[in-house]
């Protein structure tokens, strides 16, 4: 199982956001590109993947959104239909289900509570999980030795903020994709890639 945590400070953490715009939505577009590189593969949704969205924009800052799809069963009891077509739509209902002092299961494999970034990544930790950090100053990823079930973290479309990132680098492993920067949805896919290959040469 790999796992990612993706923060966005600007994301909304109430559901009144407008779809008409989502760039001026606090880029929850991002986000939403964030969980299509994240779960979609052609004509599948991928089976070995968790994604934590840590949003911290207006009003409510921070929700923590766990997003783990169950994929059997029947479609609106045992799980729920994950389309590329509607992602803000599931975020727009998951944010409207939080509830205060919960850890709420709003779909089946999806949880929304009140969290900080450091707080989530702080328990991966706690519970033993290799963390790898994206940043472009990092080992390479080609060669960085990854462990197994690991958790890699990204910041939004202004990247980490340099005092929780200084803070992070004490605890995991950061690792670069090249000299360019990418969009956060770009890392996601090139991240899912090379564990995908490594998975496949029995490497991970
Ligand atoms: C759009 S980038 C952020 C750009 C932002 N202006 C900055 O300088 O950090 C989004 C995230 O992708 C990751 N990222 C982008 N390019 C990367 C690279 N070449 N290597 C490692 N991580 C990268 C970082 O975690 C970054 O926070």
């Amino acid at each position: 199982m790999r796992e990612l945590v993706y923060y966005s400070r600007t994301a909304p953490t109430s559901g009144n956001f407008s779809i008409d715009d989502l760039q001026k939505a606090g880029r929850i577009d991002i986000a939403i590109h964030v969980i299509i590189a994240t779960f979609f593969l052609s004509h599948k949704i991928r089976p070995d993947a968790k994604l934590n969205l840590v949003f911290a924009g207006m009003p409510d800052p921070t929700k923590h959104i766990e997003m783990s799809p169950v994929l059997e069963g029947e479609t609106g009891i045992d799980k729920i239909y994950l389309s590329k077509k509607d992602v803000s739509g599931i975020l727009k209902r998951i944010l409207y289900k939080y509830r205060q002092g919960e850890r709420k299961e709003v779909f089946p494999g999806y949880w929304i509570q009140k969290k900080g970034f450091l707080e989530v990544v702080g328990d991966l930790y706690k519970k033993g999980r290799n963390l790898y950090i994206l940043d472009p100053k990092g080992e390479d990823i080609r060669t960085v030795d990854i462990k197994k079930d690991p958790v890699f973290i990204l910041g939004d479309h202004k990247g980490l903020p340099s005092k929780e990132l200084k803070r992070l680098k004490k605890i995991c492993t950061p690792v670069t994709l090249g000299k360019k920067v990418y969009f956060a949805s770009q890392v996601v896919a090139v991240v899912n890639n090379e564990i995908d290959r490594r998975e496949e040469k029995g490497k991970l």
